[in-house]
Protein backbone atom coordinates (compact mmCIF):
# COMPACT_ATOMS: atom_id res chain seq x y z
CA UNK A 1 0.00 0.00 0.00
CA UNK A 2 1.50 3.58 -1.20
CA UNK A 3 1.69 6.56 1.01
CA UNK A 4 -0.63 8.21 -1.87
CA UNK A 5 -3.79 5.54 -0.62
CA UNK A 6 -2.86 5.93 3.13
CA UNK A 7 -3.66 9.88 2.73
CA UNK A 8 -6.79 9.22 0.36
CA UNK A 9 -7.85 6.91 3.22
CA UNK A 10 -7.40 9.67 5.86
CA UNK A 11 -9.10 12.28 3.66
CA UNK A 12 -12.18 10.76 2.90
CA UNK A 13 -12.38 9.30 6.67
CA UNK A 14 -12.14 13.28 7.97
CA UNK A 15 -14.11 14.24 5.34
CA UNK A 16 -17.05 11.43 6.35
CA UNK A 17 -16.48 12.40 10.42
CA UNK A 18 -16.18 16.48 9.64
CA UNK A 19 -19.39 16.46 6.80
CA UNK A 20 -21.24 13.61 8.68
CA UNK A 21 -21.81 16.06 11.65
CA UNK A 22 -22.39 18.49 9.94
CA UNK A 23 -25.49 16.88 8.68
CA UNK A 24 -26.58 15.42 11.73
CA UNK A 25 -26.33 19.24 13.29
CA UNK A 26 -28.49 20.44 10.41
CA UNK A 27 -31.17 17.89 10.18
CA UNK A 28 -31.40 16.76 13.62
CA UNK A 29 -30.13 18.83 16.68
CA UNK A 30 -31.27 22.52 14.80
CA UNK A 31 -34.97 20.77 14.03
CA UNK A 32 -34.96 19.23 17.47
CA UNK A 33 -34.19 21.82 19.07
CA UNK A 34 -36.10 24.35 17.34
CA UNK A 35 -39.01 22.42 18.09
CA UNK A 36 -38.73 22.78 22.07
CA UNK A 37 -41.30 24.95 23.56
CA UNK A 38 -38.92 26.45 25.96
CA UNK A 39 -36.00 28.23 23.64
CA UNK A 40 -33.27 28.52 26.86
CA UNK A 41 -33.23 24.55 26.61
CA UNK A 42 -33.01 25.20 22.56
CA UNK A 43 -30.04 27.15 22.70
CA UNK A 44 -28.51 24.81 25.61
CA UNK A 45 -29.12 21.99 23.34
CA UNK A 46 -27.90 23.61 19.95
CA UNK A 47 -24.72 25.50 21.55
CA UNK A 48 -23.50 22.37 23.95
CA UNK A 49 -23.58 19.80 20.89
CA UNK A 50 -21.73 22.80 18.24
CA UNK A 51 -19.33 22.83 21.03
CA UNK A 52 -18.26 19.29 21.16
CA UNK A 53 -18.58 18.95 17.70
CA UNK A 54 -16.63 22.05 16.80
CA UNK A 55 -13.59 20.47 18.82
CA UNK A 56 -13.62 17.60 17.06
CA UNK A 57 -14.19 19.17 13.93
CA UNK A 58 -10.81 20.98 13.96
CA UNK A 59 -8.90 17.89 14.14
CA UNK A 60 -10.68 16.65 11.18
CA UNK A 61 -10.45 19.54 9.18
CA UNK A 62 -7.14 19.26 9.75
CA UNK A 63 -6.67 16.09 8.87
CA UNK A 64 -8.35 16.52 5.82
CA UNK A 65 -6.31 19.53 4.84
CA UNK A 66 -3.02 17.88 5.48
CA UNK A 67 -4.03 14.64 3.36
CA UNK A 68 -5.33 16.47 0.62
CA UNK A 69 -2.02 18.62 0.20
CA UNK A 70 -0.11 15.68 0.55
CA UNK A 71 -1.68 14.02 -2.05
CA UNK A 72 -1.31 17.19 -3.92
CA UNK A 73 2.50 17.18 -4.01
CA UNK A 74 2.32 13.71 -4.17
CA UNK A 75 0.65 13.76 -7.97
CA UNK A 76 2.15 16.95 -8.60
CA UNK A 77 -0.94 18.94 -8.99
CA UNK A 78 -0.03 22.30 -8.11
CA UNK A 79 -0.42 23.60 -12.02
CA UNK A 80 -3.53 22.20 -12.09
CA UNK A 81 -4.90 24.78 -9.45
CA UNK A 82 -4.72 26.96 -12.28
CA UNK A 83 -6.42 24.84 -14.73
CA UNK A 84 -10.15 25.62 -15.10
CA UNK A 85 -10.78 21.86 -16.32
CA UNK A 86 -9.47 21.05 -12.41
CA UNK A 87 -12.03 23.17 -11.21
CA UNK A 88 -13.39 20.62 -8.59
CA UNK A 89 -9.81 20.80 -6.43
CA UNK A 90 -10.31 24.20 -5.97
CA UNK A 91 -13.32 24.49 -4.70
CA UNK A 92 -12.20 21.82 -2.26
CA UNK A 93 -9.61 23.89 -1.22
CA UNK A 94 -11.60 26.97 -1.31
CA UNK A 95 -14.23 25.39 1.08
CA UNK A 96 -11.40 23.68 2.95
CA UNK A 97 -10.50 27.30 3.96
CA UNK A 98 -13.82 28.93 4.18
CA UNK A 99 -13.86 25.96 7.44
CA UNK A 100 -10.44 26.60 8.42
CA UNK A 101 -11.37 30.66 8.94
CA UNK A 102 -15.10 29.54 10.33
CA UNK A 103 -13.12 26.91 12.81
CA UNK A 104 -10.04 28.84 13.98
CA UNK A 105 -10.31 32.53 13.69
CA UNK A 106 -14.17 33.46 13.32
CA UNK A 107 -15.83 31.29 15.80
CA UNK A 108 -12.84 32.06 18.57
CA UNK A 109 -12.46 35.54 17.73
CA UNK A 110 -16.24 36.74 17.36
CA UNK A 111 -18.70 34.66 15.95
CA UNK A 112 -19.62 32.89 19.17
CA UNK A 113 -19.99 35.95 21.23
CA UNK A 114 -22.05 37.64 18.30
CA UNK A 115 -24.15 34.18 18.45
CA UNK A 116 -24.56 34.56 22.28
CA UNK A 117 -25.37 38.29 22.38
CA UNK A 118 -28.34 38.04 19.52
CA UNK A 119 -29.33 35.02 21.05
CA UNK A 120 -30.57 36.68 24.09
CA UNK A 121 -32.31 39.23 22.21
CA UNK A 122 -33.85 37.08 19.74
CA UNK A 123 -33.66 33.02 20.33
CA UNK A 124 -36.36 31.64 17.85
CA UNK A 125 -35.02 34.12 15.15
CA UNK A 126 -31.23 32.81 16.19
CA UNK A 127 -31.88 29.50 15.71
CA UNK A 128 -33.60 29.97 12.47
CA UNK A 129 -30.63 32.09 11.34
CA UNK A 130 -28.58 28.88 12.54
CA UNK A 131 -30.22 26.38 10.73
CA UNK A 132 -30.00 27.99 7.20
CA UNK A 133 -26.32 29.49 7.94
CA UNK A 134 -26.05 25.06 8.51
CA UNK A 135 -27.94 24.44 5.63
CA UNK A 136 -26.14 26.49 2.97
CA UNK A 137 -22.75 25.32 3.98
CA UNK A 138 -24.50 21.44 4.26
CA UNK A 139 -25.51 21.66 0.20
CA UNK A 140 -21.69 23.56 -0.59
CA UNK A 141 -20.12 20.59 1.67
CA UNK A 142 -21.76 18.01 0.24
CA UNK A 143 -21.68 19.29 -3.69
CA UNK A 144 -17.94 19.55 -3.26
CA UNK A 145 -17.85 15.81 -1.67
CA UNK A 146 -19.70 14.71 -5.14
CA UNK A 147 -17.35 16.77 -7.41
CA UNK A 148 -14.77 15.57 -5.67
CA UNK A 149 -15.22 11.86 -6.15
CA UNK A 150 -16.68 12.81 -10.15
CA UNK A 151 -12.87 15.13 -10.13
CA UNK A 152 -10.65 12.38 -8.95
CA UNK A 153 -12.47 9.16 -11.03
CA UNK A 154 -12.26 11.28 -14.32
CA UNK A 155 -16.10 12.11 -14.74
CA UNK A 156 -15.42 15.79 -14.80
C1 LIG B 1 -6.71 21.66 1.52
C2 LIG B 1 -7.84 21.23 0.99
C3 LIG B 1 -7.92 20.05 0.07
C4 LIG B 1 -6.98 19.57 -0.81
C5 LIG B 1 -5.58 20.10 -1.08
C6 LIG B 1 -7.56 18.40 -1.44
C7 LIG B 1 -6.91 17.63 -2.39
C8 LIG B 1 -7.40 16.45 -2.92
C9 LIG B 1 -6.70 15.63 -3.87
C10 LIG B 1 -5.30 15.93 -4.43
C11 LIG B 1 -7.49 14.58 -4.18
C12 LIG B 1 -7.18 13.44 -5.16
C13 LIG B 1 -7.50 13.92 -6.56
C14 LIG B 1 -7.16 12.88 -7.62
O1 LIG B 1 -7.17 11.67 -7.34
O2 LIG B 1 -6.93 13.29 -8.76
C15 LIG B 1 -8.72 14.73 -3.40
C16 LIG B 1 -9.77 13.85 -3.42
C17 LIG B 1 -10.98 14.07 -2.80
N1 LIG B 1 -11.29 15.14 -1.98
FE1 LIG B 1 -10.06 16.67 -1.46
N2 LIG B 1 -8.82 18.21 -0.97
C18 LIG B 1 -9.08 19.18 -0.05
C19 LIG B 1 -10.27 19.36 0.65
C20 LIG B 1 -11.41 18.62 0.44
C21 LIG B 1 -12.71 18.94 0.97
C22 LIG B 1 -13.02 20.15 1.83
C23 LIG B 1 -13.57 17.97 0.54
C24 LIG B 1 -15.05 17.79 0.81
C25 LIG B 1 -15.85 18.70 1.27
C26 LIG B 1 -12.81 17.05 -0.26
C27 LIG B 1 -13.33 15.90 -0.83
C28 LIG B 1 -12.60 15.01 -1.59
C29 LIG B 1 -13.16 13.79 -2.15
C30 LIG B 1 -14.57 13.26 -1.93
C31 LIG B 1 -12.14 13.21 -2.91
C32 LIG B 1 -12.25 11.93 -3.76
C33 LIG B 1 -11.70 10.73 -3.00
C34 LIG B 1 -11.77 9.51 -3.92
O3 LIG B 1 -12.87 9.20 -4.38
O4 LIG B 1 -10.74 8.91 -4.16
N3 LIG B 1 -11.51 17.47 -0.30
N4 LIG B 1 -8.63 15.87 -2.65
Amino acid sequence: MTSDLIARALHVIAIVHWIGGIVFVTLVVLPLARSLPDTTAALHLFEGVERRFVRQARVSTLVAGAAGLWMAWSYDLWMAFHDPAYWWLTLMFMVWLLFTLLLFVFEPLFLHVWFDRRAQRDPTGTLRLAQHLHFGLLILTLFTVGAGVLGAHGGL
